[in-house]
């Protein structure tokens, strides 16, 4: 065993290691310099990280990552004030300066020192990405870190990463392995879509049936939901998040300074809602299944009816998901709300004519609306899909695009803020080659070019004076063809990689040649250490593939 140990060291425990060059960072930083000085910083387990109150997670985080990836385990050593020590080491210095750009870091390198400057959270998290993206994976007694300057802040406010997890449930681990994904990339949001058709995935006290029944469906597709005769496995498939899971969950992101939007998808994609009470439906004699078809639209009857008891339902369950969500903005949904149940239902019609509105798409508003402003009283915004600006909403919401760019023009014009996530290219479900034998997706062709290239300010936004409408972009990965973490990874990687620089480096810092030499210097290591798969045809499937 002792001499098995001794070569294992031999094999994979080198004396030192030269470090990354900042040039292979992703997602490309604003400003990078060289000092004149070349002499590295030699990073040994001697040495401490030197933080301030309240940032020791941030050092723990740190301190735990550099030991994972390089087997260096540094100190860690509280200050009152990290700028008088002198002893070599790795600094997390605060600044004070009220006009500090929001997650705005710097990183300096030079032979005696590293030091992160930064004026919030975000900041700091941010420094420490880059940092962690200059050294090396493997184990060793020293790392030498060649001495650098970096300024960096992001061109969008939001940067983004949904995933759908009602149409597959994927562990609590893979969670936060996907949160250390969005962390590396420096995105600041996980859009937990947590409830559907297909399954209710929050723990709630008050619906306990949205629990027992909602969160379990009968059977699950097998093969695209298109194919005729449509096949399924026979298998009982479901569970949910429970509220323990949910705060450990906004807790892991926390520390990585990143905010957790959960999504309760109302007044349509309710039908998991509806099978575990009925009475909330517009037909409430009928025992409605928790679906196993996917896309529900105008085939399946999957809204909420508009009653007292349907708005006391959305009362106690958004407070519930306030609680567990320390986020300032809450999901609703909103999207692709079907009006024919509604119409074809005299007690809606009922409602309706007594609140005075006028057509099925006001009713859609009056739910938006209904929700929006309980969630304000709360201290919470909205943000729902685009559809919910189809009638005449109060601009206070946020508008979630994922139509072309017209709905994020049209929205942006009538004075909402906006998040672009245009199916295309920002739906990570579609295809990224046109090989037939590629993994089922959806339909669609996303390839990574596309996403690299995609601007999420349309020019038409830019030409009327609205660019500061839109705040960021997001990809979605809805997850009917990805049943595990693997399939998950392989649908992301790289293109989660492209997104992150598309959202946060400027357009005259971006260059598709570079970025595919930062992918495979600097990221696909980063696949193979995480363990995870991804797509590897990258550079055949490009945008010129692209069906006329
Ligand atoms: C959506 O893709 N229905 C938001």
């Amino acid at each position: 065993m002792k001499r098995l140990f001794f070569i294992y060291c031999i094999l994979f425990t080198s004396f030192y290691s030269i470090a990354q060059n900042a040039n292979t960072i992703i997602p490309k930083p604003a400003f990078i310099s060289y000092p004149q000085s070349t002499d590295p910083f030699v990073l040994d387990s001697k040495q401490s990280i030197f933080y301030e109150m309240p940032f020791e997670p941030q050092a723990v985080y740190l301190q735990e990552n550099i030991a994972k990836q390089t087997g260096i385990l540094l100190n860690l050593k509280k200050t009152l004030n990290t700028n008088s020590l002198s002893a070599t080491g790795i600094y997390l210095v605060s600044n004070n300066s009220l006009n500090h750009p929001a997650e705005k870091y710097e990183l300096n390198i030079n032979k005696q020192n590293i030091q992160i400057e930064y004026h919030d959270l975000r900041g700091l998290v941010n420094g420490i990405q880059s940092l962690l993206q200059l050294m090396p994976i493997g184990q060793f007694n020293s790392v030498k870190i060649s001495p650098v300057h970096i300024e960096d802040q992001p061109r969008f406010t939001y940067r983004g990463m949904h995933l759908d997890v009602v149409r597959h449930l994927f562990p609590l681990n893979y969670i936060k392995k996907y949160i250390d994904y969005l962390a590396f990339h420096k995105f600041n949001t996980f859009h937990w879509h947590l409830t559907d058709d297909q399954g209710w995935r929050i723990e709630m006290e008050a619906y306990p049936k949205l629990n027992t029944i909602g969160s379990y469906r009968n059977e699950t597709l097998i093969g695209h939901f298109k194919d005729s005769p449509a096949q399924y496995d026979g298998i009982r498939y479901g569970g949910f998040y429970t509220k323990a899971e949910i705060k450990e969950i906004v807790q892991y992101a926390a520390i990585r300074a990143i905010t957790v939007i959960p999504e309760i998808d109302i007044p349509g994609h309710s039908r998991a809602a509806i099978a575990a009470y009925p009475e909330l439906s517009t037909k409430p004699d009928t025992n409605w299944n928790v679906a196993t078809t996917w896309g529900m639209y105008n085939r399946q009857n999957n809204v909420l009816a508009p009653k007292p008891a349907t708005f006391r339902f959305l009362e106690k369950v958004f407070d519930e998901v306030v609680s567990l969500f320390p986020s300032p903005y809450i999901h609703v949904g909103g999207d692709e709300c079907s009006k024919i149940w509604w119409k074809q239902d005299p007690a809606t019609q009922a409602f309706m004519k007594e609140k005075g509105l006028k057509n099925e798409t006001a009713l859609q508003t009056y739910f938006i609306e209904f929700i929006a402003k309980h969630l304000k009283s709360k201290g919470k915004q909205t943000i729902g899909w685009h559809e919910i600006n189809e009638g005449d909403l109060d601009t206070s919401t946020i508008v979630m695009n994922w139509g072309t760019e017209k709905q994020a023009i049209e929205a942006a014009s009538k004075g909402f803020k906006v998040i672009n996530t245009p199916g295309k290219p920002f739906y990570f479900d579609h295809y990224q080659s046109q090989d037939p034998k590629d993994s089922l997706a959806i339909h669609g062709y996303n390839p990574l070019e596309a996403v690299y290239n995609y601007n999420p300010i349309p020019i038409a936004v830019i030409q009327r004076g609205l660019s500061n409408k839109i705040i960021g972009g997001q990809a979605n990965v809805w997850t009917e063809y990805m049943g595990n973490e693997k399939k998950v990874d392989y649908m992301i990687f790289p293109r989660m990689t492209a997104l992150s620089e598309t959202l946060w480096s400027m357009p005259e810092k971006k260059n598709y040649t570079d970025f595919l030499k930062r992918l495979e210097l600097n990221a696909i290591p980063r696949y193979q250490y995480w363990n995870s798969s991804w797509f590897k045809d990258f550079t055949k499937w490009d945008i010129s593939k692209s069906p006329k």
